[in-house]
C-alpha cells in the first residue's frame, strides 16, 4: 500500500489516479475529505501533528511525502514525519523537495528542505528527491480575476521561469514510489521552456478566446497576497526567484525526459485541460 500526502493537490490528485490505475492499494491523506478515485482509502490527518498519520501509515510500503502552507514555516519539525515513517516499517519515501534547496541554499525555507533531505538520506529508508520548479498551476491564483475582470495580476511580468505542469511532478512521483531504480535519484524537474506571467496571460486568452489584460503588482503587494496562503519566509524565497530567475532557475532540466521518456508538457497544455477555471 503506498501513501500519498497532500492527495486532494495539484501534485496529489494525479498521483493517486495514476498509482490506483496502475493497481496499487492507495491512501489518500489530508486534512479535508475529498471525493476519490475508485478503491482509494482516505485518511484524515494533519501533518503538523505528526501523530495523527500513524493510522495512515498501517502497513503502507511506501509514502509520497508533500509539505504544504504552515510546514513550511521555521517552527515546524517535518523531520519527525520521517521517524514516524521509519518506526511504520515504510520501505521508501519519495520527497516533495524544492528546486531552490539547490539554485538558492541560504534562504531559509531552503535550509529547513535541505535538512529535510538530509534527514531523509539519513534514515536508512528507500528515498527519492523530486525539486520542482515554480508550478504551471500556480496560475490559478490569477483565476478569479481573469473570470470577473478580464485580468492577470501578477509581478515581474517580463521575468520568466519554465514552469512545471504538477500532472508531470505526479509522473515522476508515480514512478519513483514504484520504481526501485529510483532509489536514490534528486530530479529536478522543469517544464520545456521559459515562459513570462505575461506570456501566461496571452495562453489564458488564446485558450478563453476573449482578451485578458497584464496588471503589474508590486513585489511588496505580490507579498500580501502570497501570505495569506504561506509563511512569509516561503513567499520571501519564492519572490527572490521570480523577480530575477538566476541561470540554474532558467536552465531547462533533462530530468522529467530522463524518468517519463517524454518531454514535460508544455505550460499550453495546462491550461487546455484547466481553461474552465478561468471561464
Ligand atoms: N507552487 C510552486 O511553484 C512550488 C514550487 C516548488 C515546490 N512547491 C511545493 O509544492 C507543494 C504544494 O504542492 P501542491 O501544489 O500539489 O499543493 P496544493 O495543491 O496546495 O495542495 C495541498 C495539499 O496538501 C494538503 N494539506 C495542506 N496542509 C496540510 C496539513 N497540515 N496536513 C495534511 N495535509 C495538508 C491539502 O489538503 P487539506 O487542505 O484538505 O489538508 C492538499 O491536499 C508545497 O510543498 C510547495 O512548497 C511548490
Amino acid at each position: 500500500m503506498i501513501v500519498v500526502t497532500g492527495a486532494t493537490g495539484n501534485i496529489g490528485r494525479p498521483l493517486t489516479q495514476a498509482l490506483a490505475k496502475a493497481g496499487e492499494q492507495v491512501t489518500a491523506v489530508s486534512r479535508h475529505a475529498a471525493p476519490m478515485p475508485d478503491g482509494v482509502r482516505h485518511v484524515t490527518a494533519d501533518l503538523a501533528e505528526p501523530a495523527s498519520l500513524a493510522p495512515a501509515l498501517e502497513g503502507a510500503k511506501a509514502l509520497f511525502l508533500l509539505l504544504s502552507g504552515d510546514l513550511h514555516a521555521p517552527e515546524a519539525r517535518p523531520a519527525d514525519l520521517i521517524d514516524l515513517a521509519a518506526a511504520s516499517g515504510i520501505s521508501r519515501v519519495v520527497l516533495l523537495s524544492s528546486q531552490g534547496v539547490s539554485t538558492r541554499p541560504l534562504g531559509p525555507t531552503r535550509v529547513a528542505m535541505r535538512a529535510l533531505e538530509d534527514a531523509l538520506r539519513e534514515s536508512g529508508l528507500g528515498w527519492a528527491v523530486l525539486r520542482p520548479g515554480g508550478f504551471a498551476s500556480n496560475a490559478l491564483a490569477w483565476a478569479e480575476s481573469v473570470r470577473t475582470q478580464g485580468m492577470v495580476a501578477a509581478p515581474f511580468g517580463d521575468a520568466g521561469v519554465p514552469v512545471i505542469d504538477p500532472a508531470d511532478i505526479a509522473e515522476v512521483a508515480a514512478a519513483c514510489l514504484l520504481d526501485d531504480r529510483h532509489n536514490g535519484g534528486v530530479y529536478e524537474l522543469t517544464g520545456p521552456q521559459v515562459i513570462t506571467p505575461r506570456q501566461q496571460a496571452e495562453v489564458i486568452a488564446t485558450a478563453l478566446g476573449s482578451p485578458v489584460r497584464f496588471h503589474e503588482l508590486t513585489r511588496a503587494e505580490a507579498k500580501s497576497m502570497m501570505t495569506r496562503f504561506v509563511p512569509s519566509e516561503l513567499a520571501d524565497d519564492t519572490l527572490d526567484i521570480i523577480s530575477a530567475p538566476n541561470p540554474a532557475e532558467l536552465r531547462i532540466s533533462p530530468d522529467v525526459e530522463r524518468v517519463l521518456g517524454r518531454a514535460p508538457r508544455p505550460f499550453h497544455d495546462w491550461v487546455a485541460r484547466n481553461v474552465a477555471a478561468f471561464r
